[in-house]
């Protein structure tokens, strides 16, 4: 039952780990296709023992496959997905081109299974920001319901592309040599600074990041009731999404059941012992496909309200691992 595969933006941050995802998880890959620009074109990249030339993603060659995973950017994802859609692949893509789309499941595996078998040719996957933080409160929902999110992120650069990272980098090394930086990828120096900017501000004040969290969540838990404010913030971390969550439940639920149902849940890791400093972290989180949840309490402002950290590794649970797990449920 082996599967015919591509990955779009296969040198790209995501799609690297999507390569090592399909390998780390066993997925039937019976043939492997890697794209990406014309500038990656011969560039070799390994796939188990194999070395795999790129090739160009070009409209007069798509190549016969059954699974396209795409992580090129959105302007590529709207133009490319409905031409290799149309030759009788599924896409699952990972940018926001398709996410809101009623035609397009928007699938967390752990969540909303059942709504990848809806597809018609195109899967979205969500922001990373929403998939770490739906997965930690689909337990919550079923238990106790859910009316209102207050969220904040903490989220690293890795989730803007090799450039930020490396923009991370040498901004780093350029302050602490006493030299200026130049920012070019964020708006401002993200060396030794947090910028509480991602993404175009939008009319309601808020930025396209923070109404991605609002509407996705809504779209994934299946219940337009739910309100959602978000503040996303891009922190000096190279990897892993942080998030201080609070969640207003419809029932009371106790601090101590909400740990016990969060344990019980899978690929969430319960990391909630403060006295011994224990609670997740970015570092936590890293290499790891699994999302942490801790610092887990009842909020002292409110009848029913809980707060909690919800940390996972943006690149993995938050891009290429959901990406991995989606295409397990085609299998
Ligand atoms: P390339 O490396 O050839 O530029 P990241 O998010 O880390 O910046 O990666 C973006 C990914 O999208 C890379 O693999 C990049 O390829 C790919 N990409 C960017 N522009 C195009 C394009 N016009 N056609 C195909 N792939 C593209």
């Amino acid at each position: 039952m082996s599967k015919r595969i591509a990955v779009v933006g296969a040198t790209g941050a995501v799609g690297a780990e999507m390569i090592s995802a399909l390998i780390r998880r066993r997925f039937p890959v019976g043939e492997i296709r890697l794209l990406a620009s014309r500038r990656s074109a011969g560039r070799k990249l390994d796939f188990n023992e194999t070395r795999i030339a790129v090739e160009a993603l070009r409209e007069d060659a798509i190549p016969d496959v059954d699974i396209a995973l795409f992580s090129a950017g959105g302007a590529i994802s709207k133009k490319f997905a409905p031409l290799f859609a149309k030759k009788g692949c599924v896409v699952i893509d990972n940018s926001s081109a398709w996410r809101m789309d009623p035609d397009v499941p928007l699938v967390v595996p752990e969540v909303n299974p059942q709504d990848a078998r809806k597809h018609k040719g195109i899967i979205a996957n969500p922001n990373c920001s929403t998939i770490q933080m739906v997965h930690a409160l689909k337990p919550i929902y079923d238990e106790a319901g859910i009316r209102r999110i207050v969220v904040a992120t903490y989220q690293s650069v890795s989730g803007a592309g090799w450039s930020a990272i490396m923009e991370l980098e040498s901004q780093t090394r350029d302050v602490l040599d006493g030299m200026p930086t130049k920012p070019q990828k964020f708006p401002h120096q993200i060396a030794f600074n947090c910028i509480p900017h991602i993404g175009p501000f939008l009319e309601n004040g808020y930025t396209e990041e923070e109404m991605k969290m609002v509407d996705e969540t809504r779209k994934i838990l299946g219940d337009d009731t739910i309100t959602v404010s978000a503040t996303a913030v891009r922190v000096p971390v190279v990897r892993g999404h942080g998030e201080a969550v609070n969640v207003q439940t419809a029932k009371k639920l106790t601090a101590a059941r909400a740990r016990e149902i969060l344990a019980a849940t899978p690929n969430i890791v319960v990391l909630d012992d403060p006295a011994n400093a224990l609670y997740p972290l970015q570092t936590t989180a890293t290499d790891d496909d699994r999302t942490f949840v801790g610092r887990i309490r009842e909020d002292i402002s409110t009848e029913c309200g809980l707060d909690m950290w919800i940390v996972s590794d943006n690149l993995l649970k938050g891009a290429a691992t959901n990406a991995v797990q989606i295409a397990e449920l085609l299998l």
